[in-house]
């Protein structure tokens, strides 16, 4: 770090140079060391895709690549092998017709199904008559659909509840709100909105005028994500309501609850008038 954030001297260049050369004779004296490796591009892929089992490093001739369902080199999972020397390919007991096995040894599978989701197994003998085995996993998902907001009453009076659920029948989703068009999470939820555990459910207590807008719900998984047709939030404004005793009481009754003290009915005397004031002082501030 030092070194190369030093500003070049002359004397310095050598040493460079002979660093430079000491890590190009490592990177050519160990070409064999490179890590063979497969992977799956996508590792999750939506159903009805393709996926390509690509064999990565391979720096030697091989003489044989066969590939298996699972993780265990059994001859009854057995999908495929190529032979180098005369090109051939065997098809075998786990072959579906759908995979295409390549002279590097690369595996395409078309037109995935739930059912492909899993592990897959490459062995090689390789040009020493070396075995090597290799094992890779996709995940097949099925794409998300359409999911819609269930809310008892679209029309809500300032400050009442309003829960906003996020109905979608599918299954390791994730689920997103949006208002007016922007993430939610982005505009950052107030303190007066809560999600539920799994985000299926928005509430808002107590409602704002600023409330008032589109609501959509978002849900998504690895492949794929859909957005619900956006409900229209309309909130009956009580008035210019700051002044209003009435507001001031149930404002006190909110934060006493919270506070875990005793709550005073909103319909009893008026508090004395120092906590009220500290209560509605409180409350100007969210
Ligand atoms: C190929 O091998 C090199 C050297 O071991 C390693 O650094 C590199 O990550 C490997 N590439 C892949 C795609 O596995
Ligand atoms: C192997 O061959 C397939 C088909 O020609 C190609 O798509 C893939 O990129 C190749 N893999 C590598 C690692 O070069
Ligand atoms: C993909 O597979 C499904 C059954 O799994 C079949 O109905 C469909 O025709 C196939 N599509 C293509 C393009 O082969
Ligand atoms: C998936 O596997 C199950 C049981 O192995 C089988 O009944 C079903 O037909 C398969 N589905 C597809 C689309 O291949
Ligand atoms: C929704 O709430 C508003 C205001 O409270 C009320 O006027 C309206 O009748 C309610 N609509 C339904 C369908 O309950
Ligand atoms: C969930 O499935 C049921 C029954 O098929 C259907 O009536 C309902 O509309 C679906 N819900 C969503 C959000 O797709
Ligand atoms: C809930 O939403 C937050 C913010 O958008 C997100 O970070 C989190 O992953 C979501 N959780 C679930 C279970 O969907
Ligand atoms: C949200 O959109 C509604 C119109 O649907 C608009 O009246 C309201 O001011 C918007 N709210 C914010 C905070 O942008």
């Amino acid at each position: 770090m030092e070194l190369s954030s030093a500003p070049l001297h002359k004397g310095q260049l050598p040493w460079r140079g002979l660093l430079l050369a000491a890590s190009l004779l490592i990177y050519w004296s160990s070409p064999t060391k490179a890590q063979v490796s497969v992977e799956a591009v996508p590792p999750h892929v939506a159903e009805g895709a393709n996926v390509l089992l690509l064999v990565h490093n391979l720096t030697e001739t091989v003489h044989v690549f066969y590939w298996y369902k699972g993780e265990n080199r059994d001859s009854s999972n057995e999908i495929a092998r190529f032979i180098t020397s005369t090109s051939e390919i065997t098809t075998g007991p786990a072959y579906s017709g759908r995979e295409s096995i390549y002279p590097n040894g690369s595996l395409l599978f078309q037109n995935v199904t739930q059912n492909d989701t899993g592990a897959y197994t490459l062995h090689m003998i390789m040009e020493n008559f070396d075995l090597k085995t290799l094992s890779v996993q996709f995940h097949v998902h099925q794409p998300v659909t359409k999911p819609s907001i269930e809310v008892s009453n679209t029309t809500v009076k300032e400050m009442d509840t309003v829960s906003l659920t996020c109905s979608s029948n599918d299954t390791g989703i994730s689920i997103h709100w949006l208002f007016n068009g922007s993430s939610m999470a982005l505009l950052g939820l107030t303190d007066r909105m809560k999600l539920s555990l799994d985000n299926s459910t928005l509430s808002i207590n107590p409602v704002r005028r600023e409330d008032a807008g589109e609501y959509q719900c978002e849900v998504s998984n690895a492949v794929s994500s859909e957005r619900s047709d956006p409900i229209q939030l309309d909130i009956i404004d009580l008035g210019p309501s700051d002044n209003s005793p009435n507001k001031v009481d149930e404002v006190a009754y909110t934060v006493l609850s919270i506070n875990g003290q005793t709550p005073k009915p909103p319909t009893s005397a008026l508090p004395s008038p120092r906590s009220t004031e500290t209560v509605y002082s409180e409350v100007k501030k969210q």
